[in-house]
């Protein structure tokens, strides 16, 4: 029997040394991309996937990230005193089910493995999904819902994946593949990081994973892997021929939000997409190019 999906975590506990001195005190989930920081993009993004339980890893000077989900009393009872509806409405729209966000905290930065690993009791046997908020997708059907669509039919384990250039293997999980369809793989290996030369395909994992609870079994080992760090790629890795593994090559384009130039292009991307201001952005574009 498949087990439904209803869990997501969403590692936020990462440092943003990238975006330095913009992250030095505020969280780099937090950062907006046009008026929507990062972590609800992922949320949202969960949302639309029926998810319905929630958990943030997250470390030191992270608390903002937990307080955007919440009800903001004054600030709703002065929007209202106002008739400020739209806002209001927005407001709304961001408030989730009491008891649906949870937190663990991952007090070191041991890697996205141990991350992970740190929200073992919110996982206990179930199915998860995992969201890296760094990584945006615009697609017509929210990435994650995709994944999960895949694995309500296969069951076991399905990453996101994408093609990169051979020179950025060394940037990603890289897959090793069986057959393929165009759209979905077969999994039969993978590795963190490898080098252009090392790496078995250039199919790369992106920062969305529906996983079985399983994993946690070989992350607790701690192996270290790429970088000295627990590497969440490397006990996937030992999953393949446990459970089904597939990777999914999703429909639409990913932004890399932690890099400067993705998280730029990030914020044309989507402002573009904006019905009230994309002839704006488009008209100053032009004048800058
Ligand atoms: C992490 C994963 C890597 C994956 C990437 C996607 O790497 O370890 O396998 O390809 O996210 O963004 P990081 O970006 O944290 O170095």
């Amino acid at each position: 029997m498949i087990k439904p999906l209803r869990k997501a975590v969403f590692p936020v506990a990462g440092l943003g040394t990238r975006f330095l001195p913009a992250t030095k005190a505020m969280a780099k989930e937090m950062l907006p991309v046009v008026d929507k920081p990062l972590i609800q993009y992922a949320v949202d993004e969960a949302r639309a996937a029926g998810i319905e339980q929630f958990c943030m890893v997250t470390g030191r000077g992270k608390t903002a990230i937990v307080e955007h989900f919440d009800i903001a009393y004054e600030l709703e009872a002065t929007l209202r005193a106002r008739s400020k509806n739209t806002e209001l409405a927005a407001l709304r729209e961001l408030q989730m089910p009491p008891g649906s966000i949870s937190t663990v905290r991952q007090q070191e930065p041991l890697g996205l493995g141990h991350a992970i690993w740190c929200a073992r009791a919110f996982i206990g046997d179930d199915p998860f999904a995992i969201l890296l908020p760094d990584d945006l997708v615009m697609s017509d059907t929210p990435c994650t819902k995709q994944l999960a669509d895949v694995y309500h039919e296969t069951g076991g384990c399905v990453v996101a994946v994408c093609e990169v250039p051979r020179e950025q293997t060394n940037r990603y999980g890289i897959l090793q593949i069986g057959s393929d369809d165009g759209r979905l793989v077969e999994v039969t290996g993978m590795v963190e990081k490898p080098k252009p030369e090392d790496a078995p395909s250039n199919l790369s994992i992106i920062g969305r994973y529906v996983l079985t609870s399983g994993v946690i079994d070989h992350l607790a080992r701690m192996e270290r892997g790429a970088g000295n760090e627990v590497q969440l790629t490397d006990a996937m890795a030992k999953m393949i021929g446990q459970v089904p593994f597939h990777g999914l090559r999703y429909e639409g384009r990913r932004f890399d939000c932690g890099d400067k130039i993705g998280f730029l292009e990030a914020q044309v991307a989507f402002a573009l997409k904006r019905p009230e201001m994309s002839a704006k952005v488009a008209e100053f574009l032009k004048q800058y190019v």
